[in-house]
């Protein structure tokens, strides 16, 4: 009898689960898109959220990535991995305001920088201004910032990736500057004063002409793990800090990057395909972040985009993937985009985690 069976408590658990009413698990042990009601419901590495667009209520998605450097090894040059990068990491929610005055601007993050770096981020993408008689991180147009735009003195965040880099002696953070500072010498005095000059990768030791960088572990063997682009050509001359675009190509970024199927260059990078930069950053979130939305952005789109974008940077990967939000996903997210590059890099395999069990089962192609 058809009616009575579809009453058996068993079947209407699992409906309820389906439906999401009931948690199968608790306390650590739920898996990816296991149902949850806290983060301590997940497993390690996870954390309870919800995505509008993707699942019915919350479920446990991603929030760390992957080591490449432990899994696999780190004895490849640095262009030859993929770093998840967050965009705009300082305007973080809930940060409080430092001028006094109510801060009236949107925000791209919603963990803390050193959030960001122990989940795995390994690029941050941080504005640059000279505000209040210091070098401060602000949103703003036109070049200025202004008290309701101003998140916090720059030195505050450097000092974050200071104590990161100090207490995390074998990895390597970068960071692409949009630098509006004029003052002579504004950026290199705030990289002195917060410690992190004695990370300083030289860029006497980047490469001019498409060749490799130093591997991995030259560069921690060095201490020289910190790695730093300007968007002020000049101060390549000056300050000898990296013009970005002199090493490095990148897409256009917000709403124009997000055209399926399109990649293309940014104004003031060189096409992709210019193979003699050879660092590739992929840019993909909204002009004006929508913290609902980047779930579903950051998942199945992104990792379309990012193959997009091979075609486009004559058959390379990309190195550096930069998005808002970095952890809403509909489950792997911004993770296992990075693990896919990485896994593409190393061993030619959708993920990195296959390039070390010598399976050549699942999409793999030879590197
Ligand atoms: C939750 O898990 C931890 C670690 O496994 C254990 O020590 C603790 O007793 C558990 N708490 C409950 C309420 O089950
Ligand atoms: C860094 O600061 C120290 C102490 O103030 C100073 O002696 C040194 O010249 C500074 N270095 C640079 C490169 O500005
Ligand atoms: C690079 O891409 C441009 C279009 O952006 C195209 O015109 C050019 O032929 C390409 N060059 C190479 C070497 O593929
Ligand atoms: C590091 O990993 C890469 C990619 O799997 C491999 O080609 C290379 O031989 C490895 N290097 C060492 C020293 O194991």
């Amino acid at each position: 009898m058809t009616s009575l069976k579809a009453l058996d408590p068993l079947r209407i658990t699992s409906l309820l689960i389906l439906l999401g009413f009931v948690t199968a698990c608790s306390n650590g042990t739920c898996k990816l898109l296991d149902g949850c009601s806290s983060d301590g419901d997940c497993e390690s590495g996870l954390f309870c959220s919800s995505c509008l667009q993707g699942f019915s209520g919350s479920r446990c998605i991603r929030s760390t990535t992957t080591d490449q450097f432990n899994l696999v090894n780190n004895s490849l040059p640095f262009n030859k991995y993929a770093y998840l990068t967050t965009h705009n990491s300082f305007a973080i929610e809930g940060e409080p305001s430092h001028t006094g005055i109510p801060r009236v601007t949107f925000y791209n993050q919603e963990d803390t920088v050193t959030q960001q770096l122990n989940n795995g981020a390994r690029a941050l993408m941080l504005d640059t201004y000279d505000f209040d008689g210091d070098v401060w991180l602000c949103h703003s147009s036109g070049g200025k910032c202004h008290d309701v735009t101003a998140f916090e003195p720059a030195i505050d965040t450097l000092k974050e990736i200071e104590a990161f880099l100090s207490l995390n002696p074998s990895e390597i953070v970068t960071l692409i500057l949009e630098d509006y500072v004029q003052a002579p010498n504004g950026l290199t005095n705030v990289f002195n004063a917060s410690g992190l000059l004695k990370y300083w990768f030289p860029l006497s030791s980047m490469p001019q002409n498409g060749q490799d960088w130093p591997s991995v572990s030259d560069m921690v063997a060095k201490n020289q793990r910190l790695v730093v682009f300007t968007s002020i050509r000049s101060k390549q001359y000056t300050e000898g800090i990296a013009y970005q675009w002199n090493f490095m190509v990148e897409n256009q970024y917000g709403d124009g990057g997000m055209k399926g199927g399109e990649c293309f260059n940014r104004a003031e990078s060189a096409p992709l395909n210019d193979t003699s930069k050879p660092l590739v950053l992929v840019n993909y979130f909204n002009s004006v972040p929508v913290k609902a939305l980047t779930c579903k952005h950051n998942s199945a789109e992104l990792i379309n985009m990012l193959h997009t974008c091979f075609g486009a940077a004559s058959n390379r990967w990309a190195n550096f993937v930069a998005v808002d939000f970095y952890k809403r996903s509909e489950g792997g997210g911004a993770f296992q985009a990075t693990d896919m590059l990485n896994g593409r890099l190393l061993c030619g395999c959708d993920d990195v985690h296959v390039c070390t069990s010598g399976s050549t089962s699942g999409a793999c192609t030879p590197p």
